[in-house]
């Protein structure tokens, strides 16, 4: 057999292996599974990579490996739970970067020769350069709107809208001429020049609260940007495993807007999210909130039957996992059924509480969907809102003005009783009040998660 026929098997394999991988990522007890299953496939892929004779350098290899794994190493061990999405835009954007070069360096190599290129090749380069440029730019921004060194707000207007078209066309323009007329450098850098601008307009219009929809979206280009650098290589392993990621991503933008009941062009251009409509909201009016203490509260958990937790994006600011688990086992072990209920958009990236709740060890049958809780709500004696919001705002359902109508909830006003544990009754992330906080069977508990779960702990201990 020849060593281009075990290539190409070893390619086969390994795509086998990413997409069983990924079919057994949608459920948590086979995700580690799904995931050891894609290493092997990237695994294979590499060594067969490595096998092609067209590889010319292994001293620049093995720098790339030790340079990238170097990076890789200290960011993962240093970045913070709530920084996650932060780092997948970065990522994503090294992987624009490294495909964008792909082309870059087949195209140069192409007029430094003097060769004419062909249809299918220029197609292939100008849809690597392009896509690539555009998501390492566009990664950039959604990365310092993350982290609040770009400004969160929406960036647009008629002129910038007007900027973009034009841009737009022309990178289309400059691609067709340099396909079909001429291999003209100055026309090529042009257009990397217009598609890096393009990547900044396209994020910097969205909201800094949208940027994980957008990152979710700049995923999948950044797998379309691979796939295009695999036709430019000629390498189908690149090919499948980039259409992989561009699917995937695209289906988990779907995923996140349905969760949030709006549609993609709506995030990507209204201005809902923006640092400019996230407010706070206080007691104001006749509405009174109940508060309630780490005594009276551990008293209702421990007698009770049946005890939801509703994780939220304040249980990842305070880190607050290890503490709601180590609460959950103590009413487990006083015979009381305790679940978690987590909302799919809860938090600030997808799965981000699944994440948290995986590392503190949180058994899987524990783990519900509001779906499960939702019908049943009524017998749930109480609730516990740890650090959410908007996921459990009755306005969504009971408001068709409000700027969350729509999207699904998990109804903690309808249990017998709920206990909401956040530092103020300061809006969360859509900006909007939440009557929940006001209603006769709910109680307050402020304080941050992690200590008011653990002074409630203390109190259990006690009885
Ligand atoms: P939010 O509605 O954002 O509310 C979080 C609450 O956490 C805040 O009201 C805040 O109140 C509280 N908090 C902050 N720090 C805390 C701490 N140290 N201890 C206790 N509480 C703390 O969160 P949610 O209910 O998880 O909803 C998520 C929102 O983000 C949804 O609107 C969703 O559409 C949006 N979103 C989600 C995603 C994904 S993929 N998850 C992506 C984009 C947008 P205090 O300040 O009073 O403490």
């Amino acid at each position: 057999m020849s060593i281009s026929t075990v290539i190409a098997i070893t390619y086969l394999v390994s795509a086998a292996l990413f997409i069983l991988g990924l079919k057994r990522l949608s459920h948590p007890e086979t995700a580690p599974g799904g995931n050891r299953m894609a290493a092997v496939g990237m695994l294979l892929a590499v060594a067969a990579t490595l096998l092609d004779e067209k590889i010319l350098s292994f001293t620049w290899i093995v720098i790339g490996v030790l340079v990238g794994g170097l990076i890789g190493t200290v960011m993962a061990r240093t970045v913070k739970m709530t920084a996650m999405p932060e780092m997948v835009a970065v990522f994503n954007g090294f992987g624009g970067a490294a495909s964008g070069l792909v082309a870059v360096a087949e195209f140069l190599r192409i007029s430094g020769s003097g060769e004419t290129m062909a249809a299918d090749a220029g197609v292939s380069i100008m849809a690597g350069t392009i896509i690539g440029t555009v998501t390492f730019s566009g990664s950039l921004i959604a990365f310092g709107k993350l982290q609040g060194s770009v400004t969160g707000n929406p960036v647009q207007n008629a002129g910038l809208r007007l900027l973009a078209i034009a841009l737009g066309l022309g990178v289309l323009g400059a691609a067709g001429y340099l396909i079909m007329a001429e291999i003209d450098p100055r026309v090529y850098w042009g257009l990397v020049g217009a598609a890096l601008i393009l990547g900044v307009l396209f994020v910097i219009a969205i909201g800094g609260g949208d940027m994980p929809v957008v990152v979710a979206l700049l995923n999948s280009y950044s797998g379309l940007a691979a796939s295009a650098a695999g036709f430019v290589l000629g390498n189908n392993a690149l090919i499948i495993s980039g259409a992989l990621v561009g699917a995937s991503g695209l289906i988990l933008t779907s995923i996140m807007c349905r969760a949030m009941n709006r549609s993609l062009s709506n995030v990507l251009f209204s201005a809902f999210g923006s640092a400019t409509a996230a407010g706070s909201s206080a007691d104001d009016g006749d509405k009174v909130a109940t508060p309630i203490e780490a005594e009276d509260t551990a008293m209702i958990l421990a007698y009770a039957n049946q005890v939801v937790f509703v994780p939220g994006y304040g249980l990842a600011v305070a880190q607050a996992q290890h503490k709601i688990r180590e609460l959950a086992d103590l009413l487990t072990a006083r015979g009381v059924s305790v679940r978690y209920c987590v909302h799919p958009v809860a938090g600030r990236m997808p799965g981000h509480m699944n994440v948290l709740l995986a590392e503190a060890n949180v058994p899987y049958d524990q783990l519900c969907e509001p779906d499960d809780v939702n019908p049943d709500m009524e017998n749930i004696d109480v609730t516990v809102v740890v650090g959410a919001n908007d996921v459990v705002n009755p306005l969504a359902r009971d408001d068709a003005s409000s700027p969350i109508a729509g999207m699904p909830i998990i109804e903690c006003d309808r249990a017998k009783s709920c206990i909401v544990i956040k530092r103020s009754l300061s809006a969360g992330y859509a900006g909007i009040d939440n009557p929940l906080f006001y209603k006769s069977n709910n109680r307050m508990f402020f304080g941050d998660a992690a200590d008011a779960l653990g002074r409630i702990a203390e109190e259990v201990k006690e009885l």
